[in-house]
């Protein structure tokens, strides 16, 4: 059977929508997705110039990326001058939004009006309101929606899911997770969308999916957690950054209740340790994930050694790899859209959208009860 083909319309012609379009060029089968075949048949931007511009340097891709180029992935690709004529494209099943956060909603509402499914960048919207009225549009009109969680559909993230549900490192203690990066603030201009408060800048909302995603999968997804409960924010702390009032860090204790705790962190200002950005504590030993959270290729188990409570089957330390497809592990994603859309799911079995809303209402919460200038920034749901 010849792989089914998904017609990919792009908003926006920033960072993550090169990293992503370039992963949607690579060849499906070094990941084994011999049935899906990626199109990018439409890119939209503010500026035509920079949909022109975003389509050369797709085409003059080299390396892994050359076999879309080569394969037809770019062919009879449209650029055009605004979001609006991506949305009502004919030759578009689905649209990617890589806009500032504040922008998800209204590109997302606009793009499912026009009767498009939908892939959207992390954080999924400003708010939860804003989530909630971007699912009832997309179930009453029958379409696709899900939020760009990319982590989660790589290799590592089942593979750790395994061990840890299997219980042989005995019953889960604790969770913690450290997404942080030096990103040289003071060099950057307000208006950047990472210091821009208007455009949601800030650690949280920027770096703090990442800790949650890590969350949600050990926490939320654990067999304890048997009602798929919320979890509880015990406490929250985001540190200012005075130039532009947006948090240069947020720090979070979550609790999801007869599971245990998270505490979460997203800095940027400083790297963390790298070799362990998330640590998974259960009886006998950690599981320690190797950096960057947002795309882990390792892991070790690192048993707790004679002084654990537990003595069990864990006695030495062992490191895991995952390696990802070629390209930047972004295609998984695309991947699971593609089945989802051709299989006619309106939502993602492994990102559901109420899971999305679990992680929106936690940023809600630590972002309202912070000093920062993003606290009271309102969405844009009904408008
Ligand atoms: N999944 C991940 O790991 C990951 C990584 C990075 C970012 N992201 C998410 O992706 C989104 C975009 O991030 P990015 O790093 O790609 O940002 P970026 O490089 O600044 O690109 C954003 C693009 O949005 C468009 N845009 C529309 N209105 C804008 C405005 N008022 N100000 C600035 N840009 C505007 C611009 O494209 P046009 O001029 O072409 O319209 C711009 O190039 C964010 O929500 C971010 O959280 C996700």
């Amino acid at each position: 059977m010849p792989p089914s083909t998904l017609r990919w319309g792009i908003i926006s012609t920033g960072d993550i929508a090169t990293t992503f379009c370039k992963d949607l060029l690579v060849d499906p089968s070094t990941r084994n997705a011999t049935d899906i075949f990626h199109k990018i048949t439409a890119i939209g931007s503010r500026s035509l110039s920079s949909a022109k511009t975003f389509l050369h340097d797709l085409e003059e891709s080299t390396d892994r990326f050359k076999w879309g180029v080569e394969n037809g992935s770019l062919e009879g690709c449209h650029t055009l001058g605004s979001y609006e004529e991506v949305y009502n494209h004919p030759d578009v099943d689905v649209v990617y939004v890589a806009t500032p956060h504040t922008l998800h909603h209204r590109n997302c509402k606009d793009a499912l009006m026009a009767g498009k499914n939908v892939l959207c960048e992390k954080p999924f919207t400003l708010d939860a309101e804003e989530l909630e009225d971007l699912m009832a549009i997309a179930q009453a009109k029958g379409l696709f929606l899900m939020e760009a969680v990319w982590t989660r559909f790589q290799p590592i993230t089942f593979a750790i899911q395994d061990i840890l549900f299997s219980g042989q490192l005995g019953k889960f203690k604790r969770l913690t997770v450290d997404n942080s990066l030096d990103y040289k603030l003071d060099e950057r201009g307000e208006s950047h969308r990472m210091l821009d408060p208007a455009l949601g800048g800030g650690a949280l909302l920027d770096l703090g999916p990442y800790p949650l995603v890590w969350a949600m999968l050990v926490l939320h997804h654990h067999p304890d957690n048997v009602t798929r409960s919320r979890p509880k924010v015990l406490s929250s702390y985001q540190t200012i950054y005075q130039r532009t009032g947006v948090d240069s860090a947020s720090r979070m204790l979550l609790e999801w209740e007869g599971v245990g705790q998270a505490a979460l962190t997203a800095d940027l200002t400083c790297h963390g340790y790298m070799d362990g950005v998330a640590v998974i504590t259960c009886e006998e030993g950690d599981i320690v994930v190797a950096a960057p959270p947002s795309k882990p290729q390792t892991f070790h188990i690192v048993p707790h050694g004679p002084d654990s409570s537990r003595q069990g089957f864990i006695r030495t330390k062992t490191t895991h790899h995952h390696p990802l497809s070629p390209g930047h592990g972004m295609a998984y994603e695309a991947d699971e859209v593609a089945r989802c859309i051709r299989g006619g799911k309106k939502e993602s079995g492994r990102m559901p959208l109420d899971e999305s809303l679990v992680v929106m209402r936690v940023l809600d919460e630590v972002r309202r009860s912070g000093g920062t200038k993003t606290k009271d920034l309102r969405g844009t749901a009904g408008k």
